[in-house]
């Protein structure tokens, strides 16, 4: 996963890549690209279809239970069928975001009480995460983009789904199952340049975008390749270990 905003450039981008094709000994890399959210990251974990808990990222090392706020995100299904797909346990990582729309009434609003305007949707979203009033969390329209599911156990007997090989493919599966996924916004290509393109074609339509993003993440589309480039493993983990707890939010639960 490479996120091209201000940390890495066009340049970046083709090496990552030269060194990926080395490495795979492909002559070709399959990438899938989305854009970065720029909210406040969350994850879900479902248990039997049902959505069982929600945390924030906190500062990366520890973050915070959120369950109840993360409910009355409209655009989060409270319950999806990942049983169809023979998965028990799921979690899920995204961002969840204030629109634009939704920020400058919600700044109107403070300003006609004499308080002082948020500075930015990014602060919105995540300061209303972590509010103690779910009904003023529900007021202020939040929405949720998910883009990556972090792990996953089978129900007995299953195999892992055709969709979970690829990183679009379980884009599309979270769409299905009635999430807000970048299905509309991704694209899959076939080599760095192709990438590279999509990113500054996007960047013209940013200002047109009803949220706030902060840059395009390039991610190498088959897990396989992922796991042999080294990247993050998204097979089942032998005993399930859950990274959400109740209360605070393990030490080792990083993004
Ligand atoms: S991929 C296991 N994709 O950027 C996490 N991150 O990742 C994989 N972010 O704070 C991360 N949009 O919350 C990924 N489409 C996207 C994203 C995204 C926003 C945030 C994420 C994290 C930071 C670095």
């Amino acid at each position: 996963m490479l996120s091209l905003d201000n940390s890495y450039n066009e340049a970046d981008l083709k090496d990552f890549d030269r060194k990926a094709r080395q490495l795979s000994k492909l002559d070709i890399i399959t990438y899938c690209v989305e854009p970065k959210f720029d909210g406040g990251s969350i994850s879900l974990i479902y248990e039997n279809d049902l959505l069982a808990r929600g945390a924030t990222r906190g500062n990366g090392v520890a973050g915070d239970d959120v369950t109840i706020n993360i409910k009355q995100i409209r655009t989060l299904p409270l319950s999806a069928r990942f049983s169809n797909y023979g998965l028990q346990q799921v979690e899920i990582r995204g961002e969840v975001l204030m629109n634009k729309n939704s920020f400058k009434k919600y700044n109107d609003a403070l300003v006609e009480k004499g308080l002082a305007p948020l500075a930015n949707p990014r602060n919105a979203a995540a300061g209303t995460l972590r509010i103690k009033d779910p009904a003023e969390v529900r007021r202020r329209s939040l929405e949720a983009f998910v883009y990556h599911i972090s792990d996953y156990t089978l129900l007995p007997g299953k195999e892992v789904p055709e969709e979970l090989t690829t990183h679009a493919g379980s884009l599309k599966l979270l769409w299905d199952l009635g999430f807000r996924s970048p299905v509309k916004e991704m694209r899959v290509f076939d080599g760095i340049d192709a990438v590279i393109q999509y990113c500054l074609e996007f960047e013209e339509k940013r200002d047109d975008l009803p949220y706030e993003i902060d840059g395009m993440v390039i991610k190498v589309n088959n897990f396989d390749l992922q796991d042999r480039l080294g990247m993050t493993s998204h097979h089942p983990a032998g005993p399930w270990h859950l990274s959400l707890k109740q209360g605070r939010v393990p030490a080792n639960y990083s993004m």
